[in-house]
């Protein structure tokens, strides 16, 4: 299965992802990396496995049903047949949702419906909940709304300190991403 990975920032789910994928875990071939962000950690590590980079500036385009027909010709081009959002810091338009319905899926850090958007780690860590965790979920229109596809908990002791919470959040991260990708994969939700 062809999937590209949409990232903003550092890119450790997509080295999760590539590592599933050469260990025969995960069945799939990640054939883009698309970013919004020209200096992107994940863009090093694209280059690093010899995956392919889509790059753009969202700034260039009159708006984002432009840059979004750019970007979904780009993963017809590698005939992407799913989207998989790690990190990516923006929310799907139109464009993309119909181009790719029912095949976006994202993965967040907390137990949604709680701490939605930005900086839900910082955000359950300051509530003071004892127990958090990651979501994948498909994605729709709105901000981490769409249908649960899969929940993992992560634990907050009493002597943790955000940034334990946060290796401890990525760590759940990087195994249940790829997991629950072979699941979809496996169910035939990509193709
Ligand atoms: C992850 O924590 C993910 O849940 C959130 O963005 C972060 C991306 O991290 N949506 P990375 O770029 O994969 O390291």
């Amino acid at each position: 299965t062809k999937l590209a990975v949409f990232a903003s920032g550092t890119g450790s789910n997509f080295v999760a992802i590539q590592a599933a994928i050469e260990q025969g875990e995960l069945d799939a071939e990640v054939v883009l990396v698309v970013s919004d962000q020209a200096n992107a950690l994940v863009l090093d590590k694209a280059k690093a496995f010899g995956v392919e980079t889509f790059v753009f500036d969202p700034k260039a385009f009159t708006n984002k049903a432009a840059f979004e027909s750019k970007i979904v010709e780009a993963l017809h081009i590698k005939a992407v047949e799913g989207i998989i959002l790690a990190g990516y810091m923006r929310l799907i338009g139109p464009t993309l949702l119909h181009a790719f319905e029912g095949r976006i899926i994202n993965i967040h850090p907390s137990l949604l419906p709680s701490f939605k958007g930005l900086d839900a780690i910082g955000q359950a860590f300051e509530a003071g909940v004892k127990i958090t965790g990651v979501t994948i979920h498909y994605v729709d229109a709105g901000m981490d709304t769409g249908r649960i596809i899969a929940q993992a908990c992560v634990a907050i002791d009493d002597a943790d300190t955000r940034a334990m919470l946060q290796t401890n959040i990525q760590q759940v991260e990087h195994k249940l991403y790829p997991e629950t990708i072979q699941t979809l994969i496996t169910k035939g939700d990509f193709s």
